[in-house]
């Protein structure tokens, strides 16, 4: 079968199962060709919250269709590809972070969406790359406890100095491989481009940018900026796709090592599997832990407007 052909037939069966597929913008072209939705971590939780349809496939990692189904308990949720985890989710446990609750009485726990569900039962709101500035200056709480990533809490330290953050050090293996030396030997490589990173980002790669947002953020900023150039700091899917709707504009990688592992092992045939019924793991979680940790997310939807 060719690619075409593959996803005419994905396109037929999700009529035929009442399936809608989430995909994150990491996934390859072919995967987002036949999602319902694409979009960033924050956009596929508010879309998740409205999908109508009896199944949901998301094509992501774990804490993405853990959130997926959190929001939808009635529904049938499947994870693409049942080892796309992300490595960021697993550092930081419950206990861990009950401990450092513990010692700080009065502090508020923002967590990344980027968590376990367990450890979600016990955070406070729950933020994503597009909403935790906004989320961070909008909450009650002067003090906040920001888990995991230190790289997006010190973004947001940043941008919210009205308030108190205690940060932790976790982070993403991806963009946190990225040093300075990338960024200067991207820029003198190509001097007329714009370069566009996520604040996954280390700080010494952030404070070279033209311009720092969440995978969705980056994609809408080329899109509307006149300028023809962009070299691009997040996974190396968003060039792929930047450059396919744009082909008048130029992208390059800022490091051919940002690539993300976990959202690379979800192919167009694991999504075909997962509606034949012989692929993708279900999400089965137990509903003590959903509704406790399901609050945190519909509090990031309040606050993230
Ligand atoms: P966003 O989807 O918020 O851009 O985050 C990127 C990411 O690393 C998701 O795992
Ligand atoms: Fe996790 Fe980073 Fe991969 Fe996103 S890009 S899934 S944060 S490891």
């Amino acid at each position: 079968m060719t690619t075409r052909q593959l996803q005419d037939r994905i396109i037929q069966l999700k009529k035929e199962t009442d399936t809608c597929i989430l995909a994150h913008s990491y996934m390859t072209a072919d995967v987002c060709e036949v999602a319902d939705f694409t979009g960033d971590s924050y956009a596929l939780a508010v879309r998740a919250k409205d999908t109508p349809n009896k199944n949901i496939i998301m094509c992501g990692v774990r804490f993405m269709a853990e959130m997926v189904k959190m929001l939808n308990p009635e529904r049938r949720v499947l994870l693409s590809h049942p080892s796309a985890g992300c490595p960021m989710a697993e550092q930081m446990d419950k206990e861990l972070i009950q401990g450092v609750k513990d010692a700080h009485p009065g502090y508020a726990v923002v967590a990344y969406v980027n968590t376990t569900a367990e450890l979600k039962t016990i955070a406070d709101v729950c933020v994503t790359s597009s909403s935790a500035v906004r989320i961070c200056r909008a909450i009650p709480a002067r003090d906040i406890i920001f888990i995991p990533d230190i790289n997006l809490g010190t973004f947001v330290r940043a941008n919210v100095p009205e308030k108190n953050f205690l940060l932790l050090q976790g982070g993403c293996p991806t963009h946190a491989r990225i040093g300075e030396g990338e960024v200067l030997a991207a820029k003198s490589a190509h001097p007329d481009a714009l370069l566009l990173v996520h604040p996954e980002c280390r700080p010494e790669v952030v404070k070279h940018a033209d311009y720092v947002g969440s995978t969705t953020g980056i994609m809408d900023y080329a899109a509307s900026s006149p300028a023809k150039e962009f070299i691009i700091g997040t996974e190396n899917a968003i060039v792929q796709h930047l450059q396919l709707r744009h082909p008048e504009k130029r992208f390059y990688a800022l490091s051919k090592d940002l690539v993300c592992n976990n959202m690379k092992v979800t192919t167009l045939s694991d999504v075909y599997h997962c509606l034949v019924g012989d692929g993708g793991e279900e999400i089965v979680m137990q509903e003590s832990t959903r509704l406790a940790a399901v609050r945190c997310i519909e509090e990031m939807i309040k606050y993230g407007g």
